[in-house]
């Protein structure tokens, strides 16, 4: 009999091919996130599931489901508890690389549009106010000889730093490791967290949400940041404790934000959404085509592998096979 699986979401069609090749395939309908309710029924004796960044999988989920294999499509996996899977000897797979120049490149679209004011200059044209072009009009921040601070120096830092390097930008890294090959290579200088804070102008966050990086910023760093800086997060909302984040932002203690993540996602804070300066995007880092198709086939490349007998690609949990 053919195994069984259950997508928790429309995902780009030659994800779904690969698994039909193999499995029952059956497709959350709604063009929503699932709920909690839903998965269980949808997912109850499956035998692979496909979650999205979305769906909080538990142990709960995992119990009632009896699923023998989950695949994530996304390379944050902060949604599913890895703890109760490897207890269980679940496979948790996740889609490192595919995403990493589309979400540099959106890094640096917010970078671009926060420091530059792009969504504000767009809106007062839209309004009729451009009368002529106006020595003062819509002044913003500068690149060249500036520092652009990477907390993170993962495949998405790299990428994002590689970027920043047309722009003449100095850039400063914090990261658990040290990429010494990097700094020779980029000119990539490390610094310790409260001096990248204070030393940058830009300052972007690309490492994943941990307990240890839960909150990582919050009124502490945010006092350390210059007032002419910027902050952008296209990693995960809860990285930032982002009642701070508004009051900086409203007391002027940073200039601006860039976010395509929040805490409380989809809900957006409602200081965040009055603030000029702040540029709110729906996460979409990796929303390119092919991105989201490469996200869609590893995801379930993974989960054909595992429930195949195969030791999946992109395992995050691979203690389990040992
Ligand atoms: C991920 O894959 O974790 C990203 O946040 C999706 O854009």
């Amino acid at each position: 009999m053919r195994k069984k699986v259950f997508v928790t979401r429309k995902i780009p069609e030659e994800g779904i091919q690969i698994l039909s090749e193999h499995f029952d395939v059956e497709i959350f309908p709604k063009k929503r996130p699932i709920s909690k309710e839903e998965i269980l029924v949808g997912a109850k004796g499956c035998d692979g599931l496909l979650p999205l960044l979305t769906d909080t999988i538990d142990a709960e989920i995992m119990d009632e489901t009896g699923v023998k294999a989950i695949a994530n499509m996304a390379v944050g996996y902060d949604n599913i508890d890895i703890k109760a899977a490897t207890e269980r000897k679940l496979p948790v797979c996740n889609t490192p690389g595919v995403l990493t120049d589309a979400t540099a490149d959106l890094t640096f679209a917010l970078i671009l549009s926060v420091s530059r004011r792009i969504v504000e200059a767009d809106k007062y044209l839209r309004e009729g106010k451009f009368v002529g072009w106006d020595p003062m009009l819509c002044l913003g921040g500068d690149f060249k000889e500036k520092t652009l601070g990477i907390i993170g120096f993962g495949r998405i830092g790299n990428a994002v730093a590689r970027r920043a390097l047309g722009f003449g930008i100095n850039i400063l890294y914090h990261s658990r490791v040290r990429y010494k090959n990097e700094e020779k290579e980029l000119g990539v200088k490390y610094a310790s967290l409260d001096e990248l804070l204070e030393r940058s102008d830009y300052v972007s966050i690309h490492t994943p949400h941990t307990s240890d990086t839960h909150h990582l910023i919050g009124e502490n760093e945010l006092k350390k940041m210059k007032p002419t800086s910027y902050l952008i997060n296209t990693s995960r909302g809860k990285i930032i404790d982002e009642d701070k984040l508004v009051s900086a932002l409203k007391d002027g203690e940073i200039a601006g934000a860039g976010l395509d993540v929040y805490y409380n996602e989809p809900a957006v804070h409602p200081g965040l959404i009055e603030l000029p300066n702040v540029i709110l995007l729906p996460h979409i880092g990796s929303a390119s085509l092919g991105t989201r198709t490469k996200m869609a086939t590893m995801a379930a490349s993974n989960l054909k592998d595992a429930l195949l007998g195969k030791i999946p690609k992109n395992i995050v949990n691979p203690e389990i096979y040992q």
